[in-house]
């Protein structure tokens, strides 16, 4: 695995390859992550692997400052896996180039949490629409944990007509049904106990949900310890629409909080 540090370096390197598949991270990798990377590794291509703390998506400095980090063990864990190139940028590597694509952000960027993280989106796009172009790859890894971010990456290679190809992958759970996230590991014992409760609530009883007993559903996982419900809301994962009942192609959206730690699902 060679590490590169720095764009010009890395860009030598590629020297214009784009037979490359590529997995953006934020580091405190975790199964999810390797779950991108395992399928990335079935293609015939070499894999790079960035991993960078984008200041720009999180509207709080506090959120940013606290998002879990461990460089050291992010590398171990990527030697091991055998990825061919993995890129730790710095703040100007990304973001002091003039892009030559501007970031496309389509309205679905005001659903969902767009409603509640002003200027997140506009953060993941810039950050990622540089990657695209510093890196050019064939592929691009993206959960479908992060179902608007992913579908929000889609649309603007689509509209910028860049030649990456999205590759969504299957959200990663534990045992216990929470899906594996960085932000996890900010949970305390009791907090993670009361996320867990939250999802299995609402997995169980998916197909029955339906759009007027959400108030009621909001005020049992308020009963359960969650400090914060953002939005529980039924979605056309196609048609990208808010339906009032679970039908085909519906999956149910969840942003809360326990205590301060915000966790997002979609099933
Ligand atoms: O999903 C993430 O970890 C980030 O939003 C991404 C795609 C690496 C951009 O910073």
């Amino acid at each position: 695995m060679k590490i590169f540090k720095n764009k010009k370096t890395l860009i030598k390197k590629l020297n214009g390859d784009q037979n490359l598949s590529f997995i953006p991270t934020m580091g405190a990798l975790h199964k999810g992550h390797l779950s991108l990377i395992k399928k990335a590794k079935k293609k015939r291509f070499k894999t790079l692997v960035s991993v960078f703390i984008n200041p720009k998506q999180f509207e709080r400095k506090q959120d940013f400052k606290r998002y879990p980090k461990n460089l050291r063990k992010d590398i171990q864990i990527l030697k091991k896996e055998k990825i061919d190139y993995l890129f730790i940028p710095k703040f100007k590597d990304i973001f002091s180039f003039k892009c030559q694509n501007k970031v496309f952000l389509s309205n679905f960027s005001n659903k969902l949490c767009g409603k509640f993280r002003t200027g997140h989106f506009k953060g993941v796009l810039e950050v990622v629409s540089r990657f695209l172009e510093i890196i050019k790859p064939k592929y691009i890894y993206l959960g479908v944990k992060d179902f608007q971010q992913l579908v929000l990456i889609s649309e603007h290679i689509k509209k910028r007509r860049l030649k990456t190809k999205v590759i969504s992958c299957k959200t990663i759970r534990e045992k216990n049904g929470l899906a594996i996230s960085s932000r996890n590991k900010l949970l305390k014992t009791n907090e993670k106990k009361i996320a867990i409760k939250t999802i299995n609530f609402l997995k169980n009883r998916k197909k029955k949900i339906v759009l007027k007993d959400i108030n009621s559903i909001t005020n049992r996982l308020l009963n359960f310890g969650v400090t914060k419900i953002d939005y529980i809301k039924i979605m056309d994962i196609k048609k990208l629409k808010y339906e009032n009942k679970v039908k085909k192609n519906c999956n149910i959206f969840i942003a809360f909080s326990v205590n301060k730690i915000r966790l997002i699902d979609n099933f």
